[in-house]
């Protein structure tokens, strides 16, 4: 397994042609390469597929790859092999994990999920296979209003792990769900002053954000949604400039497609750029093409959490095809 940065001796040889070394890699493994809008522009720049959560699930499930490299974290790579049990699936670095996933121990959800019987459980998809396996469907950013909605209306439903994705959902739908009171360290760290202040030098500026910020945050927003949505809406609004109010990879797809457009980052709580994710940005192209030479590191869980774990997002995918 290897570690946050690769050792000195696994650097040094390593190709001078990065993305010539990895397209043949590519060939010789029958690999593909899936990335997340929030990893570095280098890695989005040679993917075969760049998406959402539920547009890489959906590409992991129909994948006729021998080999599926994960340029994103780790509950995603983890979807990947719970769909393809046969496959080897890489994450460039095993260490990207996920705040928010990880504000979610399964065995303290097992004990909350038992003080509420007669409820199902609705899992975002950033959470561990432990708690996929806890549960009755997963959902994602794009979905989750349209999946609450089809499930009849005197159900009562466990949503968890994001408290601010199900605020947002409860808003939408009318629902009252049973929150987990989860929640995404990047998403939480926007400043609404400073987003304020920053729409008045700003007037012609639209912003748009991402349903894990806080509700303050949201409260300003002309247009919520997950990060496939936020780029198409920059493609259709007629606006000139964007506010983008989640972590600003994504930003590298939208100057890409719409250049016409100006996009700025929402501000930060502190004088960092902790709205960046550090977990996402642990995956380099580096580790992409060292992943790929030696065939590590491998994604695997045991066989009974995958399979218990497989039917929820069958469900998702059944209920959002
Ligand atoms: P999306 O499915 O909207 O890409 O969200 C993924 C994520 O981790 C947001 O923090
Ligand atoms: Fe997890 Fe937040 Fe990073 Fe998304 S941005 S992967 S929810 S820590």
């Amino acid at each position: 397994m290897f570690t946050t940065a690769p050792s000195k001796s696994a650097t040094a040889n390593l190709p001078l042609d990065l993305f010539a070394a990895i397209n043949e890699l590519k060939q010789e493994l029958n690999a593909v390469i899936l990335a997340h809008y929030y990893q570095e522009s280098d890695i989005q720049d040679i993917a075969d597929y760049i998406g959402d959560s539920l547009g890489l699930s959906r590409q992991a499930a129909a994948t006729d790859a021998e080999v599926i490299v994960f340029a994103g974290v780790h509950f995603m790579a983890e979807t990947a092999k719970i769909l393809n049990p046969d496959k080897l699936v890489l994450l460039p670095d095993l260490d990207a994990g996920c705040s928010l996933a990880d504000t979610c121990p399964p065995d303290q959800f097992a004990a909350f999920k038992a003080q509420h019987p007669d409820h199902i459980v609705v899992s975002y998809i950033n959470c561990s296979a432990e708690i996929k396996a806890m549960s009755d469907i997963i959902c994602t950013s794009s979905n989750a209003v349209s999946l609450i909605e089809q499930i009849p209306a005197d159900q009562p439903i466990i949503f968890a792990p994001d408290k601010n994705l199900g605020r947002y959902v409860m808003q939408q739908t009318g629902r009252d769900l049973v929150l987990w009171q989860g929640s995404c360290m990047v998403h939480e760290i926007f400043s609404e002053k400073k987003l304020v202040q920053l729409k008045m030098t700003h007037p012609e500026a639209e912003i748009i954000a991402h349903p894990e910020c806080e509700e303050p945050v949201l409260q300003h927003a002309d247009f919520i949604g997950s990060t496939t949505a936020l780029l198409k809406y920059v493609q259709r609004s007629d606006r000139p400039q964007f506010i983008v109010v989640t972590e600003p990879g994504i930003i590298h797809q939208m100057e890409k497609q719409v250049p016409n457009k100006q996009f700025i980052p929402a501000p930060a709580t502190g004088n960092c750029a902790c709205n960046e994710c550090p977990h996402m940005r642990l995956n380099t192209l580096e580790k992409l093409y060292l992943a790929m030479k030696h065939r590590q590191p491998e994604i695997t869980m045991p066989e009974a959490t995958r399979v218990a774990a497989l039917k929820p997002i069958q469900a998702m995918l059944r209920m959002s095809a």
